[in-house]
């Protein structure tokens, strides 16, 4: 199910860590990478590969918010909705972008491009209210910026 590359990477770190339970959060990651989110399918694969149980794995996406659960659309929108980004404005800003691209929270937009998603802290809070697209970060956010950003996605 990984990739060649991917499972060179398993073999490598398992050198480095002291257990394979230890290597649940990059497994993860890479099953993120590889497919775009992380299906019951793939915790099930990083069980058998790594030989631990499936609960562990289990637990330790379904803690990780960064972890999607479900597929997403090609630019994944994270908006904070904690209490400084909240306290700024965050809640606006999801009924913005849902409303600017067509989609519901939590849902892919028709045209497949767009997942708004409400999240945790993004530990950006001095720079509230923030979001995150795909691995890039967005801080000071408005409603005109964040027109700005979307326009340049497109
Ligand atoms: S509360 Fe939003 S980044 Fe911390």
């Amino acid at each position: 199910m990984f990739t060649e590359e991917n499972l060179k990477k398993i073999e490598t770190l398992k050198a480095r860590y002291p257990n394979t339970k230890s290597l649940t959060l990059p497994a993860l990651w890479m099953a993120q990478e590889q497919f775009g989110w992380v299906s019951e399918a793939s915790m099930k694969y990083i069980s058998v590969l790594l030989n631990i149980p499936y609960n562990h794995v289990y637990g330790v996406a379904s803690f990780y918010t960064m972890y999607n659960k479900k597929p997403v659309g090609k630019f994944h929108i994270q908006v904070c909705t904690n209490i400084s980004c909240q306290l700024l404005g965050s809640e606006k800003l999801v009924v913005h972008l849902c409303k600017k691209l067509d989609v519901s929270k939590g849902e892919i937009s028709k045209d497949g491009n767009f997942t708004v998603s409400e999240v945790e802290c993004l530990g950006s809070c001095g720079t509230a209210p923030a979001m995150q697209i795909n691995d890039d970060y967005f801080e000071n956010l408005t409603l005109e910026k964040i027109d700005d950003i979307i326009s340049k996605l497109k």
